[in-house]
């Protein structure tokens, strides 16, 4: 079976890492490219953060700096729980691996219009890249398979009651995305806030034994702590890696069709992303947005994505 083109677009961020973990060695998936973005961290630490992560896996794919700051309002970042690096707790070996030259959007439309067959377009960020990608150059909406991203809810927020960080800190970008017309899977805090990495799931994880391991366990022990910190939660969510999860296996989330709005307007509810759960604007969906989670498949994934690694 062909493999699923994808391109993933994030800030890393711990969670990002384990995305790129769980995307960097599937069979089913041909990661052409990670695109950077400025989010839990400004886009020095992002981008820089993205190369330890290829360099420290082994993986032989490419990383493109993207943009550094939201299309219109202020950037905000999330140091509270990924530190002043983005990337709090894991030791690498000195850098090596570089960025690629070009833009991240350059490459996101570049690649696009040359692709003969489609590809998915993956953010675990901020949607400032592909959003200013969609605006540059419209042609591309004919080469996006489909839009799987990590972000909002249509429960509460993370960063206000209303509103998710993904979203917020770029609604106008995500807005751009979700009135784009493309299918669009949203997998929002409805979903990740239930696989929390518990200390049960790390020291499961640890004992694969290899780098891809070694890896997980530093992040968690910083991403957890941070968590409980901030939530009380025993375990973190782990957001993001659950849109490659998907892709890898639909089976693993149970999405439902809705008309879902990004709020760029309102004051107490800016960001949010207003989903008609029960239909009553009746308006055609917009988005597939996950309401639920197998999490124990989940988490045998990622084990078994561990495994891929020498
Ligand atoms: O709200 C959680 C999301 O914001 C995750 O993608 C996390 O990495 C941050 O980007
Ligand atoms: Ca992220």
């Amino acid at each position: 079976m062909d493999k699923k083109k994808i391109i993933l677009d994030c800030d890393p961020g711990h969670d990002d890492a384990v995305a790129i973990l769980l995307a960097g060695k599937n069979p089913k998936l041909d990661l052409l490219g990670i695109t950077v973005v400025a989010g839990n961290q400004t886009l020095e630490n992002t981008q820089r953060n993205a190369l330890n992560i290829v360099q420290c896996l082994g993986l032989d794919v490419s990383v493109y700096a993207g943009c550094r700051q939201p299309m219109i309002r202020k950037k905000m970042t999330a140091g509270d729980i990924h530190g002043e690096s983005g990337l709090d707790g894991p030791v690498f070996e000195p850098l090596t691996r570089t960025l690629e030259p070009e833009h991240a959007v350059s490459y996101i439309v570049k690649t696009l219009i040359e692709s003969d067959t489609p590809i998915t377009m993956v953010t675990t960020g901020p949607m400032t890249n592909l959003g200013m990608a969609i605006r540059m150059e419209p042609r591309i909406l004919d080469k996006i398979e489909r839009i799987v991203l990590m972000g909002g809810a249509y429960t509460n927020g993370n960063v206000t009651p209303a509103a998710e960080f993904n979203i917020i800190a770029d609604a106008d970008a995500a807005y751009v995305c979700f009135t784009s017309g493309l299918p669009i899977t949203m997998v929002g805090l409805d979903v990740t806030r239930k696989a929390l990495c518990y200390p049960e799931i790390v020291e499961r994880m640890d004992k694969v034994g290899n780098k891809a391991s070694k890896l997980f366990v530093d992040l968690m022990k910083h991403f957890c702590k941070s968590q409980k910190e901030v939530f009380g939660w025993e375990g973190g969510p782990l957001h993001d890696p659950i849109t490659i999860a998907y892709l890898i296996d639909p089976d693993v989330l149970t999405t439902k069709p809705m008309y879902t709005e990004i709020d760029i307007r309102s004051t107490q509810s800016y960001g949010r992303t207003n989903c008609d759960y029960f239909g009553y604007l009746k308006k055609e969906p917009t988005a597939d947005v996950a309401i639920d989670i197998d999490v124990e498949k989940f988490w045998n994934m990622i084990e078994e994505g561990l495994h891929l690694y020498d």
